[in-house]
């Protein structure tokens, strides 16, 4: 038996819960890993709070990344023993994911732990961190260095914007955070690398399809018309990437930046991003954070407090990173 959280659904509607399961129940697989860590993201708040359309299958475990062991594997790749990491793959979704003792996978999602990252520290990194890096490594694709001027990232004082500011600054850009709660964050922010903060303010309103010049580049976590209005603001042949919804959906923007500033609007993806770009996000991810800064926006909690912390997740109240350590040895 091993200890899960488990996410059901009946007539009255969805519930999660901290169950025991056997583990003949696991899922198919060709790796099972013994979860030594998990964390909570934004997509797992919503799957647990039933607040977004998350889960594919019930019942579900979620927990869309997990740091672990391998204790048995028909994979080439791995080996008992392996310390090894899972980012998206619909983990979570529609397979059994990392809130849980143990995971079934398979060996093709995973990847190898960076030597540089403990189990916690990737775990304080998760999809959060590496979709960050994914973004900065798109800015950088379509040309933009730290000369090119102002980069904004937005939802600042989350998980995906803290970890955001603090490699953009490590690699040497001015970085502006914009925040919902700039006159709690700014210390904060600032202390993660930001050159200066701004507020959400009225960037949330409906805005002009183009507007003064004033960023290179940036990395965006809220959409909706936050993301049309930072489009409307891009410097001449600014790159944006868009990777979130906290804010909404929707994108209620005109084509005016795109064909007369050369804006270009680069969409990032976490879950199927190929095997070879995720392991260089790793790999950089190694190379460019302090695990000074990444244990200063880092907390940790039970997974018996997941419930609760799912709820204030999806409000926005959370700042930085959850981990959740599972199994110490
Ligand atoms: N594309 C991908 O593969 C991928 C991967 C990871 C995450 N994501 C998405 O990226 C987004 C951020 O994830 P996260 O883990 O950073 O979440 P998070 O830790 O909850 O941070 C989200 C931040 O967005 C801001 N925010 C929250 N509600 C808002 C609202 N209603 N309007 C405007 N801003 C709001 C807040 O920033 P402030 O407190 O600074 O105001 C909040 O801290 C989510 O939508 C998530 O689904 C996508």
């Amino acid at each position: 038996m091993f200890k899960a959280v488990i996410i059901s659904k009946d007539e009255a509607g969805q519930h999660a819960a901290l169950e025991e399961i056997s583990k003949s129940k696991l899922p198919e697989g060709d790796v099972t890993v013994r979860v030594q860590c998990s964390t909570l993201n934004y997509k797992d708040a919503l799957a647990i709070t039933g607040k977004g359309p998350v889960v594919r299958k019930f019942p579900m475990i979620p927990g869309i990344d997990l740091a672990g062991i391998v204790e048995q594997s028909d994979h080439p790749e791995f080996r008992i023993g392996d310390n090894v990491v899972l980012n998206g793959w619909g983990v979570g979704e529609a397979h059994w994911g990392g809130f849980a003792e143990y995971a079934r996978l398979k060996g093709d999602w995973l990847i190898p732990l960076e030597p540089a990252f403990s189990p916690e520290q990737a775990m304080s990194i998760g999809t959060a961190g590496y979709t960050a890096m994914l973004c900065v490594m798109a800015l950088e694709r379509h040309g933009i260095a730290p000369e090119s001027g102002e980069i904004l990232v937005t939802g600042a004082a989350g998980g995906v914007g803290s970890i955001a500011i603090a490699i953009l600054a490590r690699l040497g850009y001015t970085v502006v955070a914009m925040t919902g709660r700039s006159s709690t964050m700014a210390e904060y922010l600032q202390a993660l690398g930001a050159s200066r903060i701004i507020d959400r303010g009225n960037y949330g309103e409906h805005g002009k399809p183009l507007v003064k010049e004033q960023w290179a580049g940036a990395v965006d976590v809220v959409g909706g018309q936050v993301l049309a209005n930072v489009c409307a603001a891009m410097k001449y042949r600014g790159v944006v990437a868009a990777c979130g919804l906290a804010g909404g959906m929707s994108f209620p923007a005109t084509v005016a930046p795109f064909i007369l500033r050369g804006v270009t609007l680069a969409g990032i993806d976490s879950v199927m991003c190929p095997k070879a770009e995720r392991i260089e996000a790793w790999q950089r991810l190694a190379r460019h954070l302090d695990p000074a800064v990444l244990s200063s926006m880092t907390q940790s909690i039970a997974l018996t407090d997941v419930f609760p912390a799912s709820e204030r997740l999806v409000a926005g109240a959370i700042r930085g990173r959850l981990i959740v350590p599972i199994s110490s040895n």
